[in-house]
């Protein structure tokens, strides 16, 4: 993936900081996330975070551009980088545009504000859901020291299953996981719910970290979803996977919603043991699907 920006820096031998794997994860999955359909106009952010170790190799991010202001007390992140995606940036765009539509910052020791170290070229600011963002990093950080990656994005099947279906936690899960084998290997938690929120707000950001503390996967009903993981790949195949089945479950109802077969709850327990893994305990024993579509 060539970029306008090519090239090495006159008389340095780093390279430049767009020329980054991160900076080329940053393209490929905002260009995935918008071929789905998941991203349309400005919908959807990124955040990924880096290490100093990995940020300090280029030799174009080093100069303090300006300075972004937080409105919480982000000094739990403080020192951390992320390249994140900016506001009101069409995903479609950023393939082509990193240095334009994407940012990385670095908080600062009062987490208060971050300071843009290369991007944003156009005078462009983090997502307008960067709280979220960062509420979430600072609660997974807690379950898991090598978190990475918070991804958010609007899967088409899944919001409007959030009209359709009740918005409880234990219904939507075991949904989820009847829909394919894969799902509870891939999300043994189920998927966490929050009430409908105003989005860009604290509060939509505050929720979701709570919730985050038990799952890696939140709806925000009719809006989207929110992931967080230890990479790109990962973050983006929970979202893949819940969409898939969402997808699935779509298609079902669309074929009239009656259910001949199912995963059975004793195949869940199958699915759990071979692949190593704890399910969601509230969630392993409930309805089935055949008895809730059959007529
Ligand atoms: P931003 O353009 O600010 O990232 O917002 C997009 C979005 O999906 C809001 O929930
Ligand atoms: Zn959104």
């Amino acid at each position: 993936m060539n970029s306008r920006n090519d090239f090495l820096k006159p008389g340095s031998d780093k390279e430049t900081f767009v020329n980054s794997p991160y900076v080329t994860e940053m393209r490929k999955i905002t260009n995935e996330l918008y071929r789905h359909g998941w991203d349309e106009r400005n919908g959807g952010n990124v955040s990924y975070r880096l290490t100093e170790a990995e940020v300090s190799a280029y030799s174009d991010v080093h100069q303090v551009l300006r300075n972004i202001p937080i409105d919480f007390d982000a000094s739990a992140l403080k020192g951390t980088y992320f390249l994140v995606t900016g506001t009101g940036r069409y995903f479609k765009n950023v393939i082509d545009f990193p240095e334009r539509d994407t940012g990385l910052v670095k908080i600062s020791d009062d987490g208060h504000s971050a300071d843009l170290l290369w991007g944003f070229n156009d005078g462009g600011q983090p997502t307008s859901e960067f709280p979220s963002h960062l509420m979430t990093h600072i609660q997974r950080l807690k379950q898991d020291p090598d978190q990475r990656v918070v991804m958010h994005c609007h899967p088409t099947n899944l919001i409007a299953m959030s009209f359709t279906v009740p918005q409880d936690e234990k219904t939507f899960s075991r949904i989820l996981w009847k829909m394919q084998a894969e799902s509870i290997v891939v999300f043994p938690e189920g998927l966490g719910i929050l009430p409908y929120m105003t989005p860009g707000t604290n509060e939509i950001g505050q929720a979701t970290a709570d919730k985050m503390a038990d799952f890696r996967v939140v709806m925000w009903p009719h809006h989207g979803i929110f992931a967080a993981g230890d990479s790109i790949d990962e973050t983006y195949g929970l979202i893949e996977t819940v969409e898939k089945a969402a997808q699935i479950y779509t298609t079902i109802q669309a074929q009239g919603g009656e259910c001949l077969a199912e995963i059975s709850d004793a195949d869940l327990v199958k699915l759990a043991k071979r692949f190593d893994l704890t399910p969601n305990p509230e969630f392993m024993d409930g309805k089935s699907m055949i008895r809730e579509t059959v007529k």
